[in-house]
C-alpha cells in the first residue's frame, strides 16, 4: 500500500523554513564585502576605522594584552569576570553614585551590547511580560526584534523630525506621557543611533519628569560611551537618572574599546535595595546560563585589566579622545566639502550631530542609487557612519551626497 501525503506536505522536516530578509545593516556589510569593485566605500556598519581604512588595534589593548599573557582561559562565572563587572559600574556610574555606594546595583558582563539587550529584555520578560515597550523611532532596528523575541510587546516613540531636521522632542514626550504607566521605555542616552542628534540637558530633565511621574522603567542602551563629548561627560544622562530612579543599563566595549569581535558588554541593573539586586544578580546569572552559560573570557580580561589599571585607563581615555576628534574632523571636513560643491544644501545637520552616525534624510531609493552606480554604502533609513570617512574617501562622498541632493 502506497504511503498517501498530504500535496501541501514538505518533502522535508524544514522545507517550510521562511528565507531571512537579511538584516538592514549586517547583510549589508555582507553585500559590503562581496562587492568586487576597489573603490567601493563602506558608510554601513557602525564601526571605527582609521583614516587608513582600518579597524585600530588599541595601543591599551596591546598592552592589556601582554599583560594577560596565554595562560589557561577557564570558564568565567556566569555573571562574568569580577574586576570587569565593577570596571563597568565604575564606567557607566561614575565615582560615589548613590546606587553604587548603597550596594544595589545588578552587574553582568554580556555578550556586547546586543546581548546585554537580549538578557534584559529575557529578564523584563519574565519578570514584567505585560508592559508595553518603546522604542526610538528612527532607532536601531534591532530593539523592536530583541524585544519581541523575548515575548514582549513593542511599539515606537517618535524621536526625529524630518522637516524640521531636529527631534521631535514634544511629540516624543506627549507619546509617552500618554504611555500606560509603568511602560518600557528604550533610550540611547548619548550618539543616537541613527540621527546623531541627542536631547539637550534642558530636554532631558523635561523628559526625566515625565518617565518619574509616569513610572516608566528605562531601559538605556549606552554604545557609544566617550565618542558624544567625553567617557564621563557621555555618561550624565544615565547616571543622574539613576540617581532618582531604578533602571537598566546596557553598555557596549565594542566601539571605544575597538574589541568588535571580542564581544564585550555589560547589563547593569539598578535596584530598589541590596537584597533586591542579589536576587536580581541571581535571575540575571539563570538567564545567561539558559542561553550561553558564561560570557568569552579574552575581551573580558582585557577590559577589566586597562579599566583598572590607572596608567592604561589614562591611555585608554586619550585613545577615546583621538577616535572622537577623528570623527569631528570628518563632519567638518565633509560638510566643507558638500558646501563647496552645491550651494543650497544646508550641511548644518553634519556638523551639529555626534558620535559615529549622520542622518542624512536621503530615500531609501536614493540609498539604494548611491549603492548601486557609486559604491557608497549607507544603511537603507538614510543613515551614515562618518567613522567611515577617510582624507581618500571624502571628496567621492561629497560629490555623491551633493549630488543626490540636486537630482
Ligand atoms: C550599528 O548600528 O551599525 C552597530 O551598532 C552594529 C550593529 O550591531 O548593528
Amino acid at each position: 500500500m502506497s504511503e498517501r501525503r498530504e500535496p501541501s506536505a514538505p518533502a522535508s522536516l524544514f522545507g517550510l523554513v521562511q528565507p531571512y530578509a537579511g538584516d538592514p545593516i549586517l547583510s549589508l556589510f555582507e553585500a559590503f564585502g562581496a562587492d568586487p569593485r576597489p573603490d567601493k566605500i563602506n558608510l554601513g556598519i557602525g564601526v571605527y576605522t582609521d583614516d587608513q581604512g582600518r579597524i585600530p588595534v588599541l595601543q591599551s589593548v596591546l598592552s592589556a594584552y601582554e599583560r594577560i599573557g596565554f595562560g589557561p582561559q577557564p570558564y568565567l562565572p556566569m555573571e562574568g569576570h569580577e574586576g570587569y563587572r565593577s570596571a563597568v559600574r565604575g564606567l557607566v556610574f561614575g565615582h560615589d553614585h548613590p546606587a553604587v555606594e548603597d550596594d544595589r546595583v545588578a552587574t553582568i558582563q554580556t555578550i556586547g551590547g546586543t546581548g546585554a539587550l537580549s538578557v534584559a529584555a529575557d529578564f523584563l520578560a519574565r519578570h514584567c511580560p505585560d508592559r508595553m515597550v518603546y522604542v526610538s523611532d528612527p532607532g536601531w532596528d534591532n530593539h523592536h526584534g530583541l524585544f519581541q523575541r523575548a515575548g514582549l510587546r513593542t511599539t515606537s516613540y517618535p524621536y526625529w523630525s524630518e522637516e524640521r531636521h531636529a527631534i521631535a522632542f514634544e511629540r516624543m514626550k506627549e507619546t509617552l506621557a500618554q504611555a500606560n504607566d509603568g511602560s518600557i521605555v528604550v533610550i540611547q542616552p548619548v550618539c543616537h543611533n541613527p540621527t546623531g542628534a541627542d536631547l539637550s540637558l534642558e530636554q532631558e530633565e523635561e523628559l526625566t519628569a515625565v518617565l518619574l511621574q509616569k513610572r516608566h522603567l528605562v531601559v538605556f542602551d549606552m554604545a557609544y560611551q566617550g565618542f558624544g563629548v567625553g567617557v564621563s561627560e557621555d555618561a550624565g544622562f544615565v547616571r543622574r537618572f539613576a540617581a532618582k530612579s531604578q533602571c537598566l543599563i546596557a553598555n557596549s566595549f565594542s566601539k571605544n574599546f575597538s574589541l568588535y569581535g571580542q564581544r564585550c558588554g555589560g547589563l547593569s541593573i539598578v535596584c530598589g535595595d541590596t537584597d533586591e539586586a542579589r536576587r536580581t544578580l541571581g535571575q540575571l546569572k539563570l538567564v545567561v546560563r539558559r542561553s550561553y552559560s558564561s560570557p568569552p573570557a579574552t575581551g573580558g580580561h582585557l577590559v577589566a585589566e586597562i579599566l583598572n589599571a590607572p596608567v592604561l585607563r589614562e591611555q585608554w581615555e586619550a585613545e577615546v579622545a583621538g577616535m572622537r576628534r577623528r570623527m569631528q574632523a570628518m563632519r567638518s571636513q565633509l560638510a566643507d566639502a558638500i558646501e563647496g560643491l552645491h550651494d543650497g544644501f544646508d550641511t548644518q545637520f553634519l556638523r551639529e550631530q555626534r558620535g559615529m552616525f549622520s542622518y542624512t534624510g536621503l530615500s531609501a531609493e536614493r540609498v539604494r542609487q548611491t549603492r548601486e552606480r557609486d559604491g557608497v554604502y549607507l544603511v537603507e533609513n538614510g543613515r551614515i557612519c562618518v567613522a567611515g570617512l577617510t582624507d581618500g574617501n571624502i571628496t567621492a562622498v561629497a560629490k555623491c551626497l551633493a549630488r543626490l541632493h540636486s537630482a
